[in-house]
């Protein structure tokens, strides 16, 4: 059973269905805490719900993204994190967190990467007239959004698509299958960074993995 610390920043969709893969044991991970940087993120209750240790480490209380990120780095170590899962968690972070954490942690990203990093990716998706749209599952590195590529999922943009409507497909028929997925194959020793490249049942992967490869628990 792996040590699986959260990071949020809000609703907590992707921390909920976190918590209910690790509660079938589907993934094999127990979470030891979820840490959010806004007091009032609503993905706190999901967790106190499910009896899951909270804390907030708020960022407007440091005085620089170095003492934010070390308290951070403090309270999550605390927990002995095999996996780390940044699942909405809206703060760039420094090279020091990064590093320390590297090839343990994984982000979703809410774009195919790397097209559309940052925010508002669903407007600039449109905006763009892009054919497909989807989101993206990485190793977390020093690079905003920008680490190795693990699993990525794709739809094909309706005409009549609103950026409300596409957000919200991209968390239900993508972000929620996709990270549980990524996160399960981590903390089973499945996924591993190994010189800056993503190995995946030991084999490099030459392109991210995608919807067809999701094991049918996660579909
Ligand atoms: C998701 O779209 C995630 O990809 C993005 O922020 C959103 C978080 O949603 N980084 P939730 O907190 O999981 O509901």
């Amino acid at each position: 059973m792996k040590n699986l610390v959260v990071l949020i920043s809000g609703q907590g969709r992707n921390l909920q269905a976190l918590i209910e893969h690790c509660a079938a044991g589907r993934i094999p991970a127990r979470i030891a805490a979820v840490i959010s940087n806004r007091a009032d993120a609503p993905g706190l209750a999901r967790a106190a719900q499910a009896g899951i240790a909270t804390q907030v480490v708020d960022h407007t209380r440091y005085p620089s993204r170095e003492a934010f990120d070390a308290a951070l780095m403090q309270a999550i170590d605390a927990h002995a994190p095999d996996v780390l899962a940044l699942a909405g968690f809206m703060r760039i972070l420094t090279p020091a967190f990064t590093t320390h954490y590297e090839g343990r942690a994984l982000n979703i990203h809410p774009s195919l990467l790397p097209r559309h990093k940052g925010l508002r990716t669903h407007e600039a998706a449109l905006a763009a007239g892009d054919a497909e749209h989807g989101a993206t599952v990485h190793f977390v590195t020093a690079a905003l959004d920008g680490g190795p590529l693990v699993l990525q999922g794709a739809f094909t943009v309706l005409p009549q698509a609103s950026a409300t409507v596409l957000a919200e497909q991209v968390m239900r028929e993508v972000e929620l299958k996709i990270f549980p997925q990524a996160i399960a194959w981590l903390a089973r020793g499945k996924l591993a960074l190994q010189d800056g490249a993503v190995q995946f049942r030991g084999q490099p992967l030459a392109a991210p993995l995608t919807l067809i490869d999701l094991e049918d628990d996660f579909r």
